[in-house]
């Protein structure tokens, strides 16, 4: 068994930041030691490997816990990074545990979408991976099949208040899937916008012929999240369900999140860089090209609503729990079909390697301390997600998923850089501070000092426990 101290770092949880040397033993982390200890001596006079950490942060692997990956969104465009590439691009950026989804579509079987997606997903990763279920079809097989995937280790589904006839689930079906979820254990995680709303709106606009990327955003204004997340709340408070807000973009969905919190309800909810960084404004109220790229549910919010800096103030208040991708990248081949009509566009951006630095300037700015990025990034995702204990903090008997971060370097981020399968990248030109230098996996180097050593096939198929802040 490999052993390794990590030396002369500064070790960041989510409970704070000290300096300490990290003793890893083969898969997992066996100890914190104290770097003037005479074990921490005992252990440099051994036969253990050494890698110094002079300089660098000490974090727990990232977590990302909303990424699709080879998605099949629509007959003509599947997300372009398959499992191999996207977890590759993944640990580049520090994140050694990604969560996707089985998608249950209408008319088919849970139990069929897992077992596919599981079969597409195996011997392909580079990190760790788990599955979430995408709920197309509620009705009495399907919530079924639901109880025992669970059992299985896949303890979270996600519903979709959008997508009419496609992923949609009515009110009623909603309120069934969530009273199974309470039964099981299982968090509910929600799309919410009210799609049958948006889909009036946008035909009434593309009647009148406006089809171009930033009638997307115009037609699905934020009333209409917050519409439905107030929904969302209201029917998970009657199923007694736990609830987790997906990709929340705006500070009509925030303020319900936040009022239901203070009401001491268990509703917790993710946003996304991109809600954080982009905008309609600059970004998808562009012609042509430029504007498509930048398509994605819930839409880039409008600067000058205030949204971006109501986000910002969640993620510091706690209001916002955890910080996702939601990568769901595609090509400008895919991406051009809609320049013409936005409603041929699939849905989704690429940011599976970005989001520990994105979300590291908010350390540089001031927004966030160094322990909160790591609980928005790694900690809090794993617990809500159940993979406490082995993932997401530096602690003995966790996984050794271990990223070794440069707080001082600057780059800029870009389609020439950057290792996801995109040919272009909807962050070109952002400036950071902040790099990962060596990434290890379960104790194993996958990155090192800007290296690419691991390779995909290694990662592990996680089963997930029970949510630990909902038991
Ligand atoms: O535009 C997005 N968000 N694409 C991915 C699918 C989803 O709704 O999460
Ligand atoms: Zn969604
Ligand atoms: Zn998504």
């Amino acid at each position: 068994m490999t052993t390794r101290l990590i030396t002369g770092g500064t070790v960041v949880n989510a409970t704070g930041t000290t300096r300490a040397d990290v003793l890893v033993e083969g898969e997992r982390i066996a100890a914190i030691v104290d770097p003037d200890s005479a074990l921490a001596a005992s252990v440099r006079r051994g036969d253990s490997e050494i890698v110094d950490a002079a300089g660098l942060l000490v974090l727990p692997g990232g977590v990302d816990v909303h990424v699709h990956l080879q998605l099949p969104m629509t007959p003509e465009a599947t997300s372009s990074d398959t499992f191999a590439s996207g977890t590759t691009a993944a640990a580049w950026g520090g994140t050694t545990t990604i969560i996707d989804f089985a998608g249950q579509r209408l008319g088919s079987s849970v139990r069929d979408a897992v077992e596919a997606r599981l079969a597409e997903a195996q011997g392909q990763c580079l990190v760790d991976y788990g599955l979430h279920l995408a709920m197309g079809d509620v009705h009495d097989q399907s919530l079924k099949d639901v109880r025992s995937i669970v059992e299985e280790g896949i303890t979270s589904l996600k519903l979709f208040m959008a997508y009419p006839g496609a992923w949609y689930s009515d009110d009623g079906q909603i309120l069934r899937a969530m009273q199974c979820a309470a039964d099981t254990g299982a968090l509910v995680m929600m799309h919410a916008e009210n799609g049958i709303a948006i889909d009036v709106l946008r035909d009434q606009a593309t009647a009148l012929g406006r089809t171009t990327a930033v009638w997307h955003g115009r037609t699905r204004p934020a009333e209409l999240e917050g519409e439905a997340t107030y929904r969302a709340i209201q029917l998970a408070s009657v199923a007694a369900a736990p609830l987790y807000i997906v990709h929340l973009s705006a500070t009509e969905a925030l303020e319900q999140v936040v009022a239901a919190r203070d009401r001491g309800r268990n509703v917790f909810a993710e946003t996304c860089p991109q809600y954080l960084y982009l905008s309609l404004e600059e970004h998808l109220d562009q012609p042509g090209l430029d504007g498509v790229r930048h398509i994605c549910s819930p839409p880039l919010r409008p600067r000058g609503d205030g949204h971006h800096d109501t986000l910002w103030n969640g993620l510091r208040t706690d209001d916002l729990s955890v910080v996702s991708t939601d990568h769901c990248p595609f090509c400008d081949a895919e991406k051009r079909l809609g320049v013409d009509d936005f409603r041929l566009t699939p849905n989704g951006l690429g940011g599976i390697e970005h989001r520990l630095d994105l979300l590291h300037q908010g350390v540089v700015h001031g927004e966030l301390s160094l322990a909160r990025w790591v609980d928005l990034c790694s900690t809090t995702p794993a617990r809500l997600f159940g993979l406490q204990g082995r993932k997401g903090t530096i602690a003995p008997g966790a996984d050794a998923d271990i990223v070794l971060y440069d707080p001082t370097v600057e780059h800029v981020l870009g389609a020439d850089t950057h290792h996801m399968h995109i040919d272009h990248s909807a962050w070109e030109g952002i400036a950071v501070t902040g790099r990962t230098r060596t990434v290890f996996s379960r104790g194993e180097p996958v990155i090192v000092d800007r290296e690419l050593v691991g390779r995909p096939g290694r990662g592990r198929y996680l089963q997930r426990a029970l949510s630990e802040p909902l038991r």
